[in-house]
């Protein structure tokens, strides 16, 4: 859906240190709004141990005909503590979403061992055929950035109540959730799988319009510094072009997730995925 909305802008943070980049977040705000948050996402932007070279922020109105009102993807955390097991049902996740085993495999290779060209992490993600596990990003070492999103400012108190529930604080997963949603309505995208490359932040997720948005807590064993992101591509009608326009410039608000599902390992997981299903309602808005 799109719709007409008071003027908005874009809020980017980024910062750097020694060329590397440390990290980045951004917001949709109205005007009024612009200086608080420009200052919160300023604060973010350094810690204890990264005090950073750099830090960049970029506020850009936004063309509010452009913006696409989306419904959350729902959520389900299955709370299997190895990254073993936790990476074959992701691949049974996919599967069912429409991904090849052999392309699920090569983007989980490609994450365990740093998908750029040179062996390291990625700026972005990678788009990937899901039927061969063909990368079609342009450019192999930045990848494809989603940005531009944000809760509705309406879905923003729930969402954060849903969170606490379900003892999600972190504001990485809020931040995920939205760009999983995002990334899941773009045109010919079926599904993502995605895992930090900070050594310390285990968790990682797969997520489809079909499944919800799937959170393992470990995705990976603590101490790895590698990971990035998937994103699963049909190839028949595929328009990539438009799609990274999507992803990268169209601005997309979200509404906050109906469904917070909760499941002690995998096994439990897929026993109740074949009972009731996430998020019936989402349909692609493109
Ligand atoms: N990793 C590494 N380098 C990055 C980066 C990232 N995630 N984001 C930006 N950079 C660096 C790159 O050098 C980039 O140049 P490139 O385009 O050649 O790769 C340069 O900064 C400029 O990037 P740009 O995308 O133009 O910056 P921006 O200020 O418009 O937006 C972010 C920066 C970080 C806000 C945006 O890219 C982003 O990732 N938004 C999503 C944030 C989020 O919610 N993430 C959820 C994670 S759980
Ligand atoms: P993070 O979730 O910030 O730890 O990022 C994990 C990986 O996802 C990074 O190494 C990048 O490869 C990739 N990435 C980071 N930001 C984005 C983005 N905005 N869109 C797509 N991929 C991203």
């Amino acid at each position: 859906m799109k719709m007409h909305l008071d003027v908005l802008y874009s809020v980017r943070m980024r910062a750097a240190k020694s060329g590397r980049h440390v990290s980045g977040a951004e917001r949709i705000v109205l005007e009024k709004d612009i200086a608080s948050v420009a200052a919160e996402l300023v604060s973010r932007a350094g810690g204890r141990h990264n005090t950073p070279d750099s830090i960049v922020v970029t506020i850009e109105r936004i063309s509010t005909d452009e913006i696409h009102i989306l419904s959350s993807l729902d959520v389900a955390t299955v709370n299997e503590y190895d990254p073993d097991s936790s990476r074959r049902a992701a691949i049974c996740i996919l599967r069912q979403a429409g991904v090849s085993e052999q392309a699920a495999m090569r983007a989980i290779v490609a994450l365990s061992h740093g998908p750029a060209p040179w062996g390291g992490n990625m700026r972005g993600a990678m788009i990937m055929d899901a039927d061969t596990g063909e990368r079609l990003e342009p450019d192999q070492g930045r990848g494809i950035r989603a940005s531009k999103f944000d809760w509705t400012m309406d879905s923003a108190v729930e969402l954060d109540k849903l969170l606490r529930n379900a003892g999600l604080m972190h504001f990485r997963t809020r931040e995920a959730l939205a760009l999983a949603t995002k990334v899941a309505h773009g045109p010919g995208v079926i599904a993502e799988i995605c895992w930090s490359d900070e050594p310390d932040y285990t968790a990682g997720y797969v997520a489809s319009l079909s499944a919800g948005y799937v959170r393992f807590p470990m995705m990976k064993p603590r101490g790895s510094e590698y990971g990035g992101r998937a994103f699963f591509v049909k190839r028949g009608g595929l328009e990539l072009h438009a799609l990274i326009r999507y992803l990268e410039d169209e601005p997309v608000l979200i509404t906050a997730p109906k469904q917070f599902k909760t499941f002690s390992c995998s096994d439990e997981y897929f026993r109740a995925v074949s009972t009731y299903k996430i998020a019936p309602d989402i349909v692609k808005s493109q």
